[in-house]
């Protein structure tokens, strides 16, 4: 591994203060150093990977030596959910939930996925200018409470609303990765509430009639009910957070590049099979992977050709690095969604938008399906003319998001 020396530094440092974003630095570190580096700060220095060779190790050659659960505030929060725990109880929580989740459910949930963005857009107002953050976060809440727990928030969203940007709070990054015991007041209540909800939903659940979904597959394993709440609120905020993420970066990347919108809006017109929507999502995903991370506690010596990572370290696999790999991807940070039309290829593991491996995100054709059909029907819909797009960049939350709004003003299309 190379060593950092002052000038990285220096440029380093620079990349942060120009962008405003930690992305920025990290590129540099990659650009400077490789496929492989340490973070240089003084509490907290975990190794970064990225790239097709890494990604194979972490995802499916060495995965044996890495552990997903770790010490910080997702554990703390998710418990004994899907996403941090490991070995069999992994195994038997993912089991249970896949059925609700296999492509082969999925046309259950279309005509609900399609409602919910019609309802909340239903609200919008001819004219009117409205945050697609906000927005997209609405349609993806209801739509996997209503998928995987047969429940319609649409009353309660008001009230849970908070909690549930509390809880993402909670887990997104901040002083408390160099200070692992920072006191953070402000979160006992919210998350109590959420919590509460969630109880409340399993409650009804144990003494109402039975749903096919994912809550009644938890039930009927006689798990505690603890741990389904565990494996409920990972769901809930693996499932969602990451959903609106993409819708709204995709109106962003559509917001800057008008030209596109307008071909995509005339391809959907008539057209529910549209190329051009499957490469803009891709190319969404690929730019602003709502999961830019993943986290990893090395448990046995981890060897790749860059260097040698010890047992008891940190580890990251950068998927926003690589996805913005120049030696993988051509013209790495313009949007093109063409790249993803007509069948070009790049090496195995240098798209990971959703992992890769047995721990492969489990709802990937899920979020898929959702965005293909959420955006169709929107960009069908409604015109959407970006406003103060200039302050955009992507923030580091519990997903990548675009932050401090994206605000687009609607009109209905004609025919609606
Ligand atoms: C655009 C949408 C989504 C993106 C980009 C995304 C991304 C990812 C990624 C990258 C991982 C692997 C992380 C790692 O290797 O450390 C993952 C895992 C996971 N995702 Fe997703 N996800 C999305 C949607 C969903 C949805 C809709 C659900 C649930 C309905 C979901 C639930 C999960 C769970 C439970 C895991 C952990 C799986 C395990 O460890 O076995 N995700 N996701």
């Amino acid at each position: 591994m190379k060593q950092s020396s002052p000038a990285l530094g220096l440029r380093v440092l620079q990349a942060w203060l120009k962008s405003g974003s930690p992305l920025s630095p990290l590129q540099v570190m990659a650009e400077e150093v490789g496929y492989f580096f340490q973070i240089p700060l003084p509490a907290f220095h975990p190794y970064v990977v990225f790239g097709p060779q890494a990604n194979r190790a972490v995802l499916v050659t060495q995965r044996d030596k890495l552990l997903w659960r770790n010490t910080d505030p997702v554990t703390d929060l998710l418990r004994r959910g899907v996403l941090v725990v490991d070995g069999s109880e992994h195994d038997h929580v993912r089991r249970l939930m896949e059925g609700s989740l296999h492509p082969a459910r999925l046309p259950d949930y279309a005509e609900m996925m399609v409602n919910q963005a019609k309802r909340v857009s239903d609200r919008w107002q001819e004219g009117e200018v409205i945050d697609l953050l906000v927005e997209s976060r609405k349609i993806a809440l209801l739509i996997i409470f209503q998928a995987l727990f047969s429940e319609d928030v649409g009353h309660d969203l008001p009230n849970l609303w908070q909690p549930i940007l509390k809880a993402i709070a909670y887990i997104s990054p901040g002083a408390w990765i160099l200070w692992r015991k920072i006191p953070r007041p402000g979160f006992r209540l919210p998350l109590q509430q959420l919590d509460a909800y969630l109880y409340h939903l399993i409650a009804k659940r144990h003494s109402g009639a039975p749903q096919a979904d994912l809550l009644q597959a938890l039930i009927e394993a006689d798990l505690e009910d603890d741990v389904i709440r565990d494996q409920m609120l990972t769901m809930l905020i693996a499932g969602h957070d990451t959903s609106t993420a993409l819708l709204a970066w995709v109106f962003v990347l559509l917001g800057q590049q008008p030209a596109v919108m307008q071909e995509l809006q005339a391809e959907i017109e008539s057209n529910d099979k549209s190329p051009l929507l499957d490469g803009v999502i891709k190319e969404a995903l690929r730019l602003y992977p709502p999961i830019h991370i993943g986290n990893r506690c090395v448990v046995e010596t981890f060897e790749l050709e860059e260097g040698v990572i010890p047992a008891g370290e940190r580890m990251f696999y950068s998927i926003y690095l690589t996805h913005r790999d120049p030696r993988v991807w051509e013209k790495a940070n313009e949007f093109q969604p063409q790249r993803f039309i007509g069948g070009r290829q790049t090496p195995p593991f240098s798209f990971v938008p959703f992992g890769g491996g047995p721990r492969a995100c489990i709802g990937a054709a899920f979020g898929q399906l959702e965005a293909r059909l959420v955006l169709t029907y929107l960009l069908r819909r409604f015109s959407f003319e970006p406003l103060q797009f200039e302050r955009i960049h992507p923030h580091m939350g519990a997903t990548l998001e675009p932050r401090p709004a994206v605000w687009m003003r609607v009109r209905r299309r004609r025919g609606w």
